[in-house]
């Protein structure tokens, strides 16, 4: 298979391992030769209710036995109706929201940042260096995550203002911690507002809660707070892409619920349908008056997606975004005991069941060594843990939400095993 798929496949996509799957249940895969291997993956922040999880499998078919298809933006049904109400309702903040739905994270952010320009009238965004919100033209243009994501497609959509990113473990040009915040919102308003980005003309700023691709990476507690202050002395808007964070993972429903900040977008793909494909952007009623035509998606809205949604969101609301925050926290505290045992864990973070290791030279430099985390991804692999890295240095654990305590046990055991081997 492997073969094959070199002849066929695409070669921009980046396989870490040859781990060819065949079968899935809950947090454990298969692969086409019956190995059996933990998945602490979830397809990528994906799989949010486990693999096949018989209420999901149920409720799509169920959806695909009356009608796969209709197109939202031209017809009505209810599922779609009901998904954009329970989104309203959920979202943090008043229930005045509004739905556009779209197929992946990529789309889910073009369709916030059209609304953003489209709203304000201003043609500037601001997004983070290490930011990732995608791959199409325009989410391009704000992601800042790998040079080999946007070597040879330049040139980008223009307006596009890249603000360095509060990393408390690598702060950018060495600011102390408890700088961070301070530093990088006075250099915002005081540098980058009075040069390249007068504020009148920002329409938006755009940030993942916690960088997910750059490394899962938490910003200061106050950082988020005190940064929509400050973009809303200057009436400009928040779109907050929880596309990786969002849906139960870090053990509440959306990350920016952590800072307690109210975004004026959100944006969700991933895990909201527990793998099938849909994105949202979620605004604020006023902000979403785009005229009839403005913006559309033949497939987004899927009805099957949809069904998938409504029990992913029910599974979430009954448990599984508290056992995130629980298993979480156990699979956290497993991992910063490991990290005692060897010198090259530089750091462990994140929140909820979305967790990085960063793997370093010398703890004192804190120099990634990405290297070595390759070496133990492909390790964890070999000895039945599935794992992927994020960052230049990280090996990131994003497991379904339905993972217990043996699981996490399980996983922790391994992983450990595989370090003392290398
Ligand atoms: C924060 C964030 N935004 C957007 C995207 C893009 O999502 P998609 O691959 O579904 O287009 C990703 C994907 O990893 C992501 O992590």
């Amino acid at each position: 298979m492997l073969e094959r798929d070199s002849k066929y496949v695409s070669p921009a996509y980046t396989r870490s391992y040859p781990f060819v799957m065949a079968r899935g249940q809950g947090s454990w895969v298969w692969d086409i030769d019956d190995n059996k291997f933990l998945d602490m993956t979830a397809g990528i922040a994906v799989t949010t209710t486990g693999h096949a999880h018989p209420e999901i499998v149920k409720a799509i078919s169920e959806q695909a036995s009356k009608f796969l298809h209709m197109a939202g933006a031209d017809f009505y049904y209810e599922n779609q109706t009901l998904l954009a109400e329970k989104l309203a309702e959920i979202a943090p903040g008043a229930k005045n929201r509004r739905v556009f739905f779209a197929n992946s994270g990529t789309e889910a952010n073009e369709a916030a940042l059209k609304l953003a320009r489209y709203y304000t009238k201003r043609p500037i965004y601001l997004a983070f260096y290490k930011a990732f919100h995608g791959r199409s033209f325009g989410s391009l243009s704000l992601t800042a995550s790998k040079a080999v994501q946007r070597r040879y497609y330049a040139p980008m959509v223009p307006q596009v203002v890249h603000i360095p990113f509060p990393d408390p473990y690598r702060p950018p040009f060495g600011i102390p911690t408890e700088k961070l915040t301070d530093t990088i919102l006075d250099f915002i308003e005081n540098t980058v507002f009075h040069t390249v980005a007068p504020p009148e003309d920002v329409a938006a700023f755009i940030v993942e809660p916690i960088q997910g691709e750059g490394g899962y990476v938490v910003p200061p507690s106050d950082f988020y707070p005190r940064l929509h202050e400050l973009l809303k002395k200057y009436d400009i808007l928040l779109i907050d892409d929880e596309v990786q964070a969002g849906m139960g993972r870090t053990g509440k429903m959306f990350a920016m619920e952590h800072f307690g900040v109210i975004p004026d977008v959100i944006t969700v793909a991933k895990g909201i349908a527990s793998g099938l494909p849909l994105g949202a952007a979620i605004s604020k009623t006023s902000l979403m008056n785009w005229e009839p035509g403005a913006h559309s998606s033949t497939f987004g809205g899927n009805p099957v997606a949809i069904a998938a949604a409504l029990k992913t969101i029910e599974l979430l609301e009954n448990g599984l975004v508290e056992n995130a925050a629980k298993m979480g926290e156990l699979l956290k505290n497993g991992l910063k005991e490991i990290q005692k045992k060897f010198e090259f864990i530089g750091d462990v973070r994140g929140l909820g069941l979305m967790l990085g290791v960063d793997i370093v030279k010398d703890r004192e430099t804190r120099e990634p060594d990405g290297k070595l985390r390759d070496k133990i991804v492909y390790k964890c692999f070999e000895n039945g843990l599935l794992v992927l890295g994020a960052g230049e240095s990280v090996v990131r654990w994003s497991p379904s939400l339905v993972i217990t305590e043996d699981e996490v046990n399980v996983a922790l055991e391994i992983f450990e095993n595989v370090l003392k081997s290398i």
